[in-house]
């Protein structure tokens, strides 16, 4: 922080401040973490502590307090002592996974403010900010063309990925790694269809879909296996924080991850088809070609004399007939569902006729 060739410097995030135009800076995204709830308790106390020190020994500008249109600069020549208490906070932030830069300068523009830490320098020109426009594309176009944004699906994968490569859990289960990778990306892919069909949010739901089993990170957790939705939910709520999507799409999209597994999650939410195609998209991936031979091969049915292959698969057979026609949150999410349980239906119905077929002579 300090670097003797600029007399200013700043800690920003990604996100504007509404009433500059500029990035909002360190206080303001804490701010916008305790207003979230996002981080949990101990980190909040401890922000709090540090928040209390700086409401002490540095001054708010009237300025800030007014709300006008500046921004503060710390002087690198006495930014030592409040150093100290912001290395905690830059700690916090990457925590969080809220993105920050040091932005240093000599040419903050008009001081209108200045004490021994700091200044507070107004914005060039006069603003008038107007609120959101609508879009200016017409529905129909809209519907055509949502696309996916592949920067912030880049960043979910980079996260799913680096909270697998940490895990301790999965450093001694490589192959559980390996699976739960493989897993996430195929129900993002089935999500991936379902909002193409269904006109949903396409970037969310990818996210939501990649994210839905982060919590296998930690093992069988205190929960154990039915709590893994709502631990997913938990762990992602930082990450999605720090993205910078809208906060009604965060909760549909933890919505959905927290209730993938029981229907059930610890906080309010809707459950809407985005919500929903969490779990359709993870339950449709159950049914795929692999599995059919995992599970047959775990149950050990070939060990299994030819009566008990019969009353294996009629089993099996009049479970799947029962499931067929399952509710799901859209009708495209059923329109594939129904497609794999027909191809499951289809394959145990020829196996068991192959085992009718090696017992004797059928007529007819
Ligand atoms: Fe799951
Ligand atoms: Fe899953």
């Amino acid at each position: 922080m300090s670097r003797p060739d600029f007399r200013y410097v700043r800690i920003q995030g990604k996100e504007f401040a509404r009433n500059t135009m500029h990035a909002k800076g360190i206080f303001s995204m804490f701010a916008k973490l305790i207003q979230n709830e996002v981080m949990d308790e101990e980190d909040t106390a401890l922000y709090n502590e540090l928040s209390d020190w700086f409401s002490e020994n540095l001054p708010w500008p009237p300025q800030c307090r007014n709300q006008e249109p500046v921004i503060c600069w710390f002087k690198t020549e006495n930014s030592d002592e409040m150093m100290k208490m912001i290395r905690p906070m830059l700690w916090l932030l990457e925590r969080y996974d809220c993105p920050y830069y040091l932005v240093y300068t000599n040419t903050p523009g008009e001081i209108v403010y200045e004490d021994k830490y700091q200044i507070a320098a107004r914005v060039d020109g006069f603003l008038h900010i107007d609120e959101v426009q609508p879009s200016w594309s017409p529905e129909e176009e809209r519907e055509d063309k949502p696309g996916t944004d592949a920067g912030l699906i880049a960043r979910t994968e980079e996260f799913l990925k680096r909270k697998f490569d940490e895990s301790e859990y999965f450093s001694s289960h490589e192959d559980e790694k390996t699976y739960r990778l493989e897993h996430s990306y195929r129900v993002a892919n089935i999500g991936l269809q379902i909002s193409r069909a269904e006109g949903l949010d396409q970037t969310a739901t990818v996210v939501a879909c990649l994210l839905h089993d982060v919590a296998y990170c930690e093992g069988p957790g205190e929960g154990g296996w039915r709590e893994h939705g709502r631990r997913s939910a938990a762990i992602a709520r930082p990450f999605l924080c720090g993205l910078g999507l809208p906060q009604d799409l965060i909760n549909e999209i933890l919505y959905g991850i927290a209730i993938h597994v029981d229907d059930e999650a610890d906080f309010e939410g809707e459950r809407t088809p985005l919500a929903l195609t969490v779990g359709d998209a993870d339950n449709i991936d159950r049914f795929d070609a692999f599995r059919i031979h995992e599970t047959l091969s775990r149950e050990g049915f070939l060990d299994m004399s030819a009566e008990e292959r019969k009353d294996h698969l009629e089993k099996r057979l009049a479970r799947l007939r029962e499931l067929f026609d399952l509710k799901m949150g859209t009708k495209t999410a059923e329109e594939l569902w129904r497609e794999r349980l027909s191809y499951y239906i289809s394959f145990y119905e020829k196996l068991l006729s192959q085992q009718t077929y090696g017992t004797g002579i059928i007529d007819g």
